[in-house]
Parts: C-alpha cells; sequence; structure tokens
C-alpha cells in the first residue's frame, strides 16, 4: 500500500486550484440514472470514490466513462436493481442508488453499506421516508430490498436530523413520484442546492434547495443535462489550515468563499489573515494565532468534515481549545495519531479538550478515516523531522492530487507507490 513521506517545517507559499467537491459529484452521478438522455458532467475531481461510482454506474447498466475531469452518461437499455456488498461497502454513498432505481424500476435490493471508521451511519431515515413514498421494505440476507409496484406517491416527509444523503435520497426520489413531496429538516449544505439545480436542468421541479424546507412536485419524465460542478469546499477549508498550520501564504482559486464562511470566521478570530474575492481566498499567517473553540454543526455551522484538520492546529497553537463533535458519534479515531506527534489532547465523550504544545516532531502514523488522514498530513507538514502517513488509499477518496498540490506550495512531500 501507498505511503506518505513528509519532511515537515516548511512554510507553504504559492497558489493551489481547488478541485470540484467530492460530495456534489455523486449524488449527481446517481442522477444520472433518473433519464436514459445522455448527460456531461464537468469538473469532476480525480478520486477513488468517483472511479468506484463510475464502476457502480456500468455494473447497474448505464454506460458511464470519465474523460479528464468530465464524466459522460449515456443512454442504457437495461439497469439491474441489484447493488451487491463488494461495491456498497467500498462507498458508504452507494446509497444514492436507490433513489433513483425505486423511482425508475419500482425496486431495488442494496446490500447495507455497513459501519466505517467514524459510526455505525445507519440508513433509517433513509427507508423510513421512502416507506412515506409508498414503498415496502424488507432487511434480509444483509440486503435491503424496497419494491414500490404502484411506483412512489408524494408525501411530506421530516427528518429527525438533516441527514445530507437522506436528503439526496429522497431527492433523486420524489422527482418522479406522482404528487408533491415536502422535506422538512432538510440537509442545507451547498452539496443539495448543487444537486436540485441539476435536477431542475433536468425538468423537475423542486423548490426551497439550501433551505430546511424543500418541495418536490413530481414529474413524468427528466431528460439530460451538462452541468459544472461546484469547488469542494472541504479541500479548501483544508489548504487555509495548511497555510495556518504551516505559518505560510496561500492563494485558493476557483472557490465559492461563502461555503468555507463558517471555518474562515473562526481563523479570522484565531488571527489569521484571510481576503475573499468572489472565486479566491488569500490566506497569510502574520502573527501568532490564538486558539479557539469550535462546535461541529451541519451547514452552515461549523463542518464536521472539517473537525481534525482544525483540530491538529489547535494542537501547535499557544494555550487550550476544545473541539465537540455533534455530527458523528466516533469521529476523534485522529487524536490517538496527533497524539504521536506529541499533541496533548483529552477526550471527554463528544469533546476533545487541547492544550497547545510548541512543536510536533514526525513520526509514523496511520490514516483512519478520510479527514482524519488530511489532518496528519497538515500536522506533518508542521512537524520537525520525517513523518510517514500509512493507509493513504483513504485520502485517495477524497482528495485531487494532494501531495502535488502540496509540493507545488513546497512542502517537501512524496508519495512512495508499494
Ligand atoms: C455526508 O455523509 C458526507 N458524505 C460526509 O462526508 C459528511 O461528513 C456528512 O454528510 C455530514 O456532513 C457525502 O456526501 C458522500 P449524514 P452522510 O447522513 O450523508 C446519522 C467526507 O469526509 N444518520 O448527514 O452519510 C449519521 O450516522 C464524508 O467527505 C442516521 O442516524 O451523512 C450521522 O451521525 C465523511 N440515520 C449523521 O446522521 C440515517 O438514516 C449525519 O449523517 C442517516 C444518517
Amino acid at each position: 500500500m501507498d505511503k506518505i513521506v513528509i519532511y515537515g517545517g516548511k512554510k507553504l507559499k504559492g497558489e493551489v486550484i481547488v478541485s470540484g467537491s467530492k460530495n456534489s459529484a455523486l449524488p449527481i452521478l446517481f442522477a444520472t440514472l433518473l433519464t436514459d438522455d445522455p448527460a456531461t458532467i464537468k469538473n469532476i475531481p480525480s478520486l477513488a470514490d468517483i472511479e468506484t461510482t463510475v464502476a457502480f454506474l456500468n455494473f447497474i447498466g448505464k454506460k458511464t466513462v470519465k474523460e479528464g475531469n468530465t464524466v459522460k452518461a449515456y443512454s442504457s437499455d437495461k439497469y439491474k436493481h441489484i447493488a451487491p456488498y463488494d461495491l456498497v461497502r467500498k462507498m458508504r454513498a452507494s446509497v444514492l442508488i436507490m433513489g433513483p432505481l425505486l423511482a425508475r424500476l419500482k425496486k431495488v435490493n442494496v446490500s447495507l453499506p455497513g459501519g466505517c471508521a467514524i459510526g455505525a451511519r445507519p440508513v433509517d431515515m433513509h427507508l423510513d421516508a421512502f416507506k412515506k413514498l409508498g414503498a415496502e421494505i424488507a432487511v434480509e440476507g444483509g440486503y435491503v430490498k424496497t419494491f414500490a409496484g404502484n411506483g412512489l406517491k408524494g408525501a411530506q416527509i421530516s427528518f429527525r436530523f438533516p441527514s445530507v444523503g437522506a436528503t439526496e435520497n429522497i431527492l433523486l426520489a420524489a422527482v418522479l413520484a406522482k404528487g408533491k413531496t415536502t422535506i422538512t429538516n432538510a440537509s442545507c449544505e451547498p452539496e443539495i442546492e448543487d444537486l436540485a439545480e441539476v435536477l431542475n436542468k433536468m425538468g423537475a421541479k423542486v423548490t426551497g434547495a439550501g433551505t430546511k424546507k424543500i418541495a418536490i412536485d413530481g414529474v413524468d419524465k427528466l431528460h439530460g443535462f451538462t452541468h459544472e460542478i461546484i469547488p469542494d469546499r472541504i479541500e479548501a477549508a483544508t489548504y487555509v489550515i495548511a497555510a495556518a498550520i504551516t505559518k505560510g501564504e496561500i492563494i485558493i482559486k476557483k472557490v465559492i468563499p461563502q461555503h468555507l464562511k463558517s471555518v474562515n470566521d473562526n481563523l479570522k478570530k484565531c488571527g489569521l489573515y484571510i481576503k475573499e474575492t468572489k472565486d479566491t481566498i488569500f490566506v497569510k499567517w502574520i502573527k501568532s494565532l490564538k486558539p479557539q473553540n469550535v462546535k461541529t454543526e451541519v451547514y452552515p455551522g461549523f463542518p464536521t468534515d472539517v473537525q481534525a484538520q482544525w483540530m491538529a492546529l489547535m494542537c501547535l497553537l499557544n494555550g487550550k481549545s476544545c473541539v465537540e463533535e455533534n455530527v458523528f458519534e466516533n469521529r476523534f479515531l485522529h487524536v490517538a495519531e496527533l497524539q504521536r506527534f506529541g499533541a496533548d489532547i483529552a477526550i471527554d465523550g463528544k469533546t476533545a479538550n487541547i492544550k497547545g504544545v510548541k512543536k510536533f516532531s514526525g513520526a509514523p502514523v496511520m490514516v483512519s478515516d478520510l479527514r482524519a488522514g488530511a489532518a496528519l498530513v497538515l500536522a506533518g507538514l508542521a512537524a520537525n523531522g520525517k513523518t510517514t502517513v500509512s493507509r493513504i488509499y483513504h485520502l485517495d477518496r477524497g482528495y485531487d492530487m494532494l501531495e502535488k498540490k502540496f509540493k507545488k506550495l513546497g512542502a517537501d512531500i512524496r508519495r512512495i507507490r508499494n
């Protein structure tokens, strides 16, 4: 398995271009199943999860090819209605196959996704909502078997928690249901708005995306589309923090600053110089930063996907701070690895209490999940000496050319292929 080796202590300086959003591209790729017309999706990042999804769509019967950063999906004669464990276990977002296939085939059998490093991550809200839309659900042999013989019918759906995936799955199903569907306590993430924009380009009638209340008037048929994926706000936030943790200065390009406002607002409170324009963020470390407490929340609050990266930075600031994780029940797996650099962190339930230390010493560390991996790379970039990061396949799922982009910013970083 590949590793990343870093000799830390270099101040990063230069420009970085943000890739397309993984978490926007995935539901939009699944949306191509809602039509037999061709679709062209641009600004697709080159990531393992994208390759997994393209392979999955081809397995299901939707001919899909990726050429550079563009994916073209073509018509298909016949779709399979089964999503096997060996595909679903690789990527939890595979559950997004349910909405479109229930809408088109009126049936779909999906292997339960299983947990992952950051928690059990059940799909109960997805299934309860499909039932409300008229589907029958049976869980047997590790598969969720769903059937809607009379087709899906619009319904009023309210989520106990604004789940991103459940909101996306219901959008993907309700656009072809008979009648009107409303979703209350919907996820407000930018990726939801991007998906809704695509669905409306296809001829759907979705209103309210980006707010907690979304309405969908079902239509009979959807047509093809061309779309450019929004920039990846989590990747962008990772580079903002990289400038802070290495005391450097970076211009981040092709970004929507509003999408990471909560992160940048908190970093400004720490004393980091940040200047935003319409599509760039200029970050410059000008003085020692003060630690800042954060609590992760759904958008527009502080994103859980930046929690680990933030924690790495807080560990190197003079003073105490705490990070509260409110979205996932087990998203502190990076703490033990940060402690190997010399971090002083004590976990108390859903809160990590951090005491800043003067420096990190490079160490061999292991990635447990995608964003934890980003935190370990950031720690290695700031540490004195050599850091070896293993299990970087997690990183390859969500960061496009990570080590190349950091190398271009002046980091001493390279991938060792094993
Ligand atoms: C999406 O995951 C993202 N993944 C995650 O990004 C992100 O961390 C998460 O949203 C929160 O923002 C993609 O978009 C592909 P949720 P998702 O449903 O949809 C619980 C990354 O690093 N829940 O909003 O799976 C769940 O267990 C990844 O790019 C239920 O209990 O997240 C979690 O505690 C990591 N029942 C909370 O809700 C359900 O039916 C939020 O999950 C669904 C979710």
